[in-house]
């Protein structure tokens, strides 16, 4: 199959190209570099023998997605990726994320319908559940209104393909990731975040290797175990297979409905104190780390039920939580030894 990679050049979108080329389909990535690295291409050549055709424009840009569609109707299946995806920076650009991560899904739906492509991957988030009353959290549970313009976002393309499949043939497959961390199994792809990193597992890797002084636990007074918060992490590469069979559910037309919701994470919590601990065993490394206040925004503790997309997808995360530190701090180091 001839599948389109939005946003194949970044974190999430890399990994799934891999998947992909190893799963034998054929890929075309298309991504303005603007969170990204031209050199991932390489990178990506070197784990699967094959260099993904790439072109690089903003697909918030009507005319140039227009012309790259006529150029490309062979395309079976949409993994629709590329998003700015910064939730503190989006609080203060919330037009500059509107303008991005919705244009460019608008742009992306006309084109589709103009030329007859039928199948959107569409990649959200747990955010969209907000703190959920019930856990773990089923794709049933509310969506609740969103804490930042970047879950906002999400949201309202969820709600836009909704419509959008209604009114057309265009079928959409959500993904609502929990928390992706880690890297590839070689440590050759993995997480490039551009200056100070907002998530915990880079900030962690970046704090032990000493490009960070200490990382900020932030809160211990939620109502947990040990009064850290909780969140479902997934291995990337995990996350990345989970795309692979959903644009093969939608091209082989085994979806129940048109547009179809699927929650992808393990199903287990780990607090930011287990995070670390695990980084801490598999590393060998100690971590310097304070506690501080609780972060505006951040929700107390989410993790996902995962039978739907267990049962659906016959898709389960495999990685475990010393793996997936595992790996990140392997990439790290990677990129140590690289900038030396
Ligand atoms: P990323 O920033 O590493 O990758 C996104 C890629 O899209 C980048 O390479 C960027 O250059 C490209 N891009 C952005 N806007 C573009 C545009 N207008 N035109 C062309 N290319 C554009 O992010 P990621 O972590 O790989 O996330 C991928 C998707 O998954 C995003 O939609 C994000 O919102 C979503 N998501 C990520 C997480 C997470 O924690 N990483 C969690 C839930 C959902
Ligand atoms: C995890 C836990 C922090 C950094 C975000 C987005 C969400 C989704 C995934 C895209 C929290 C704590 C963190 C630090 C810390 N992205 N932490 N010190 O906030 O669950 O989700 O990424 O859709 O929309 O909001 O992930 O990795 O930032 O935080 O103590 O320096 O680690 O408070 O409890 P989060 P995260």
């Amino acid at each position: 199959m001839k599948i389109l990679v939005t946003g194949g050049v970044g974190y999430i979108g890399s990994h799934t190209v891999v998947e992909l080329q190893q799963n034998g389909h054929e890929v075309v990535i298309v991504d303005n570099l603007s969170n990204s690295n031209i050199g991932v291409l390489d990178a990506i050549a070197k784990i699967t023998g094959i260099k993904p055709e790439f072109e690089n424009f903003d697909l918030a840009d009507k005319t140039k997605t227009e012309d790259f569609f006529k150029c490309h109707s062979d395309i079976q299946g949409i993994i629709h990726f590329a998003a700015f995806k910064a939730v503190g920076e989006s609080v203060n650009e919330p037009l500059m994320y509107y303008r991005n991560n919705l244009f460019s899904l608008v742009n992306i739906l006309q084109s589709m319908k103009d030329n007859g492509v039928e199948n959107l991957v569409f990649s959200s988030s747990c955010t969209v559940y907000g703190q959920p009353e019930k856990l773990p959290v089923s794709e049933n549970a509310p969506v609740q209104k969103a804490e930042s313009p970047y879950g906002n976002t999400k949201q309202i393309s969820e709600e836009i393909i909704f419509d959008t499949v209604k009114a057309s043939d265009i079928k959409g497959i959500a993904v609502r990731y929990f928390n992706p961390i880690g890297a590839h199994e070689t440590a050759i792809i993995g997480e490039l975040p551009l200056g100070v990193p907002n998530c915990l597992m880079p900030y962690i890797t970046q704090t032990a290797i000493g490009i960070r002084e200490q990382l900020s636990v932030f809160g211990d007074d939620y109502k947990t175990p040990d009064g850290t918060a909780i969140r479902d992490y997934i291995h990337v590469a995990d996350l990345a297979k989970a795309h692979v069979i959903a644009v093969e559910r939608m091209v082989k037309q085994k979806m129940k409905k048109d547009f179809e919701y699927f929650n992808l994470g393990t199903g287990n919590g780990y607090s930011v104190l287990e995070v670390i601990k695990s980084f801490e065993k598999v590393s060998g490394e100690k971590l310097n780390y304070k506690i501080v206040g609780r972060r505006a925004g951040d929700i107390e503790k989410v993790w996902a039920d995962t039978n739907f997309a267990n049962d659906e997808l016959g898709w389960k995360a495999q990685q475990n939580i010393d793996e997936m530190t595992l790996s990140a701090w392997k990439w790290e180091q990677k990129l140590a030894l690289n900038n030396k």
